[in-house]
This record gives structure tokens, sequence and C-alpha cells, in this order.
């Protein structure tokens, strides 16, 4: 916090200029992938880069919208669905959560399982998963909570199976997979199958829709989405001693139907020059920096996608409306 300080009261000088105590760019995952997005054509970056603290809190907010049902939607098609689910999983198993996400869907499963034995959330961020370790291990003592700090998209080393174990199941709701080009989407379930032979995936798979319905969940009128697409900016001031003036950037997020995904960008407003680790970007007027893909899918394409990578679909749940999916894939031994 006092480092941005420092930084804004700065303004003005060389971007050649290097203050001592002014963070290097090169130093941080995010900035070295920022500093590739704005050198390169057509500028795009990652969206894991969106949730820094205060992008996570935007995406709880998110979920909360009328118009964001994907996170609704999939809690209730696992509430009701959970006593069929919990006996696909059967009793002592184990959950591998890709991501430490929501603690509230993790927990429709604990509740519906028999004897659930260990519970493994996989998060790059080591302070998210502690804090989602301790919450669990409050609420279900029975249950051996193991986090393992890793990128779930790399090969995974996971415990060893417990003595008299269930199934090993793997868990990647609220279609994060959507974030994956359908390339990368075929790696991580190629991964995700080896690492879970022997049991299965569930996973949630937001579906092909009106377009309208797909606009609307990206383009709230609280304008929260914005500011979470726009976060990224604010944490690249704060992380990396960039200088972006909010208001030259504009949310876009539209639906590219025939690549069947939303597209979320960060519009320039102006032509303006973006100083970052020495190096001066012009952004002309229009001109974007691509921060995220949210594929769509159709039920169908899914289980096709699953069988090219190994896994032998399952029975599959949907809302009455269609809007939200949730599958049972298993792994082969
Ligand atoms: C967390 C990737 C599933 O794609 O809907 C929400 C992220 N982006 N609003 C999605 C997101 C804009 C979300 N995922």
């Amino acid at each position: 916090m006092l480092t941005r300080n420092l930084i804004n009261i700065e303004a003005g000088r060389d971007p050649g200029d290097s203050t001592p105590g002014e963070p290097d760019p090169s130093s941080s995952p995010f900035g070295r992938d920022l500093m590739a997005a704005l050198g390169s054509r057509p500028r795009s970056i990652s969206p894991k880069y969106f949730y820094d603290a205060a992008g996570s809190q935007l995406f709880d907010r998110i979920c909360e919208l009328p118009e964001y049902y994907p996170t609704r939607t999939e809690l209730r098609i696992l509430a009701n669905n959970a006593p069929e689910i919990a006996a696909q999983i059967g009793s002592r198993a184990e959950i591998v959560e890709f991501g430490a996400g929501s603690l509230r869907k993790v927990r429709l499963l604990l509740d519906a399982m028999k004897e659930p034995a260990r519970y493994v959330p996989i998060d790059i961020s080591a302070e998210h998963l502690s804090q989602s370790a301790a919450a669990l291990r409050r609420d279900y003592p029975g249950v051996d909570v193991q986090p393992v700090a890793a990128d779930y998209t790399g090969p995974l080393r996971l415990p060893a199976p417990a003595a008299r174990a269930g199934r090993r199941v793997g868990f990647f709701p609220g279609s994060t997979i959507g974030n994956f080009t359908p390339q990368e989407a075929l790696r991580f379930l190629l991964g995700a199958a080896e690492s879970l032979r022997g049991g299965a995936l569930l996973l949630g798979a937001d579906l092909v829709k009106d377009p309208a319905v797909l606009h609307a969940a990206y383009n709230d009128a609280q304008g929260i989405t914005a500011a979470f697409n726009l976060n990224l900016l604010e944490r690249a001031n704060r992380e990396l001693g960039a200088r972006f003036v909010l208001g030259q950037f504009a949310h876009s997020a539209f639906y590219n139907a025939p690549e069947r995904r939303i597209e979320m960008h960060l519009v320039s407003l102006v032509r303006q020059q973006i100083a970052l680790a020495g190096q001066s970007h012009e952004f002309a007027e229009g001109e974007t920096l691509h921060t995220e893909n949210s594929y769509k899918f159709t039920v169908e394409g899914l289980r096709a996608l699953a069988v090219a990578a190994g896994f032998r679909p399952g029975p599959v749940w949907i809302d009455a409306d269609r809007l939200f999916s949730v599958h049972w894939l298993h792994a082969p031994g």
C-alpha cells in the first residue's frame, strides 16, 4: 500500500527511470505475463490474474448477481441431486477439488456422502488454500483435509490413497473449464483422467443458450463484472507500479457465437501510452487487451471432449431451464 502511494506521487517521470523500491515487473509471473501481453498482438492475458484479494471479492459479488445464473444454478443442481451424486461417489471417498474454490459447493457433497474420508483442495494460492482447509477442518472433524499447493493445470502429485479408501473423485465446479481453450481443456482432462484413475470426475459446465442471457450475465446492471475486469489494471498499478488510468479503459463482454464463448476485453477509450518496466506501449483508440474467454458447451460436446481424454461419461444433471450441467465422468483404472 505504501509503495503504491510512493509511485503515484511520482507520476510524470521517464518510463525508463527506475526508482529504488519500485516493484520490478519481471520478478513476478503477473508482471512477466503482462509485459508479454502488452508486447504482442492481439494483446491477451490469462484470466487467472483476476483473482487477487480485491478480484476474489468482486467475483464473490458476481456470484450473487441476479444476472449471473451459473453459481446459483449449479448449487441448485448439486443440492437437488445430492443423494444420487453421493451414491455415485460411494463410501469413504476422497474429494480432490481443482482450485480451492467455493466451500459451499464441496459442503453439499460432503454433507450427502457416506463417511467422506478425505478432502484435497488444490490451489496455487497458499493463502486461499489454508483458509479453506481451516474452515473445512473445523466443520468436518472426521474428514482428513490435505491441501496441495500446486498449479492444477500441470502434472499433479497427490497424496497416496488412505487404507480402506473409497473412490478418488475429482471436483471441478463452476465451469472454470470454460476458461481453457478447447486444446487446453483436453490437456487438463487428460491429466485429470490420469490422476483420478479408477475414480471419477464431477465436472460443472455452463451450457450454450440464448446469447441475450449470456450477454446479461457478463454485463450486469450494477457494473460488478466491469469492476472485476478493470481490477486487472488496478492490480497492475498496485503490484507492478504501472499507471493505467482506469477511466481511459472500458469493460467489453460479448458472446462470440461461432467460437461458443464469452470474450471479455478491456478497451482503450483513447490513444494512449502505457509504461511498464521501462517499455512504452501504445494503445490505439479502440484497441483491446483480451482478458478472458468463457466457453459454453453442449452436453454432447462436453461428453465427446471427455471421451477424447479417456473418460467414460456417466449421468449428467441439468436444471429445468437447461442453463448449466454437472457431469459424472468415470476415469477407467
Ligand atoms: C469462474 C471462469 C467460471 O467464466 O463465468 C464471471 C468468471 N468472468 N464473470 C465465468 C467470470 C466474468 C467465471 N468463471
